[in-house]
């Protein structure tokens, strides 16, 4: 059976039906989730129970995965990045841990590890316990933000290079260097990264940023920091955004070159667990 789909944001996002990610994925499956997310940008499979295996298996298929090494945050299993409410034991994160902090941060927009190089290409995110009334998370279009800029301002983006780094976004929800470890803080160096990218699948243009990019090379720091701003402003306007309001069991899929995403704020009593993998670029960006 092929790969279903149907769009359920207003410029991006589908839901996507027909297969069981359970089962190993075939070549020509992978080149139709590939295709699907360089048209949709995000997927959305409902009713897919993967057990751990299951779910690396599934993501190993789209290239090598990159392994949540931060010793701030890593759970038992290395290969996933769990970003629910409760840890391995069941007992709660408190908001004032390092974890605790370190999530905080996933409620600004941002796009998966675009503090390394080469950065995240896909991540595959599964809701394996929700409470009664689950936090949606937010998906914002970079190539439709790209897209409704004027000519000339998308020809005075167009070469920037912008530098990232998980400092950068940790320090605006109040977590400061000191909470990182020393091997953090020397392995997470600052990268950069172009501002408008292309899709290799299909050419089409996006920007490219996150709550990691923090200003623009070679310019004065609050300049860059204040285009920065204005941009991720610009591409999260409502017309470019689509909420994903959760089930139990779905697994959403995003392309993290073109999209941009955010956590919204759930601190009720019941256990949210969510489980994060993701597959790296092959070669710097
Ligand atoms: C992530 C993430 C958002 C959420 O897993 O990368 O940002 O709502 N998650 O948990
Ligand atoms: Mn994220």
């Amino acid at each position: 059976m092929g790969l279903g789909l149907r769009r359920i944001g207003k410029t991006f996002v589908a839901q996507a039906t027909g297969y069981d990610l359970r089962q190993p994925l075939t070549p020509t499956q992978v080149a139709e989730v590939e295709a699907a997310l360089a048209e949709h940008g995000v997927l959305v499979f409902g009713g897919q129970p993967l057990d751990e295996t299951q779910q690396y298996a599934f993501i190993k298929s789209f290239g090598p995965t990159t392994v949540a090494t931060l010793k701030e945050i890593a759970g038992n299993n290395q290969n996933f990045f769990d970003v629910g409410t409760v840890d391995d034991e069941g007992k709660p994160i408190a908001g004032d841990s390092v974890k605790g902090e370190y999530l905080r941060a996933n409620r600004l927009w941002h796009t998966d590890g675009s503090f390394n190089q080469p950065p995240i290409r896909l991540t595959a995110l599964l809701a394996r316990e929700l409470p009664p009334v689950p936090p949606p998370t937010e998906y914002a279009d970079m190539r439709a933000a790209w897209d409704a800029l004027p000519a000339s301002r998308q020809a005075q983006l167009e070469h920037l290079m912008v530098e990232h780094s998980v400092l950068r976004s940790r320090e605006q929800t109040g977590m400061t260097a000191e909470k990182f470890t020393s091997d953090t803080l020397q392995t997470r160096k600052p990268v950069s990264h172009p501002l408008v990218r292309t899709h290799p699948a299909n050419g089409r243009k996006s920007l490219y940023l996150a709550s990691h990019a923090s200003h623009i090379i070679g310019w004065p720091l609050e300049k860059g920091r204040a285009l920065v701003e204005e941009l991720i402003a610009f591409a999260t306007q409502e017309r470019f955004v689509y909420s994903h309001p959760w089930q139990v069991h779905e697994l959403v899929m995003w392309d993290d070159r073109w999209t941009m995403h955010r956590a919204t704020a759930y601190d009720g009593p019941h256990p949210r667990k969510m489980r994060q993998c993701s597959v790296r670029e092959l070669e710097p960006v």
